[in-house]
């Protein structure tokens, strides 16, 4: 970009830029690129990581839209406009689907126009906001324009309660949120594990929080319980990204290059 807001410190690499840059994309800048290539280094995978995840999102996203019915979505932790954003595959199955996106990083707010090419049937808005502030989020003009809350809602923290230290509570946050959404409720989850490479699950893990980004990975019992305590989990249940429902039968990877669970779960 040529003209970027002062908020944004392009000295400090950024998770969504991070991201960005292991999914391909072009939003990144030299600090991120370079604190990217160091967990690159010594843990390779993250590629793989990061392409499954968001591969988990989009079929997370078909699946509460075409099998579980739902039509509003609370997308927290967005990341940079990309391909298959929320509303891109929702209103590709029902074009009436309507996303708020919210994300803490302010490079995501610059970009957020590319996420509010809503169909028209349908529509997007987009929050500068933090999940471990749940309230500010519930009382947010946008989310109370665009949500019907006496309507089912899909909460989504796809790859972002890993930035979400014990100390900040994430399953308090989680509880807020869900707390105010109606039986027949979703959340859509996934988190990074270092269960299956721990040396370099450390070692990513320093390299983030030598740079300022807070990284706490968690394994599978710890997420599950982080995120799905008291909900009904939708097969297969908690599992590794790449084993949620895959399309087709082709080969896929080892769990030590996902590295990264995932599910989905009804609030009773
Ligand atoms: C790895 S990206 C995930 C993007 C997208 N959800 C996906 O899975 O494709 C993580 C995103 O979470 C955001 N994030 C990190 N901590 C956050 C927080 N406390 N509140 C809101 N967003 C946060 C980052 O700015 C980044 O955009």
């Amino acid at each position: 970009m040529s003209e970027l807001p002062p908020e944004i410190d392009t000295s400090r690499p950024h998770p969504a830029r991070m991201y960005d840059f292991f999914l391909g994309g072009k939003n990144h800048f030299a600090a991120d690129r370079e604190t990217a290539q160091t967990v690159l280094a010594t843990a390779p995978t993250t590629l793989v990581t990061a392409r499954e995840n968001r591969a988990f999102l989009g079929r997370a996203v078909r699946y509460l839209v075409a099998e579980a019915g739902i039509r509003q979505f609370l997308d927290i932790g967005t990341g940079l406009p990309t391909t298959n954003n929320v509303h891109d595959v929702a209103q590709a199955v029902e074009p009436s689907a309507r996303v708020v996106y919210a994300d803490n990083d302010p490079l995501v707010l610059a970009h957020a126009r590319a996420l509010l090419t809503s169909d028209p049937a349908g529509r997007t808005a987009y929050i500068q906001a933090d999940l471990r502030e749940p309230e500010a989020i519930l009382a947010s003009p946008a989310v109370r324009d665009v949500l019907d809350f006496s309507q089912p809602v899909a909460l989504i923290t796809v790859a972002v309660l890993h930035f979400i230290h014990d100390e900040f509570k994430p399953a308090a946050a989680l509880a807020s949120l869900l707390g105010a959404l109606p039986s027949g409720s979703y959340l859509a989850a996934s988190h990074v594990t270092g269960e299956h490479l721990p040396a370099e699950a450390a070692a990513t893990t320093r390299t983030y929080r030598s740079s300022g980004v807070p990284l706490q990975v968690r394994d599978s019992d710890e997420f599950a319980r982080l995120a799905f305590d008291g909900l009904e989990l939708v097969p297969p249940g908690v599992v590794l990204v790449s084993e949620w429902r895959p399309d087709g039968s082709g080969p896929r990877p080892a769990p030590a290059e996902v590295n990264c669970y995932g599910g989905v779960a009804r609030k009773p």
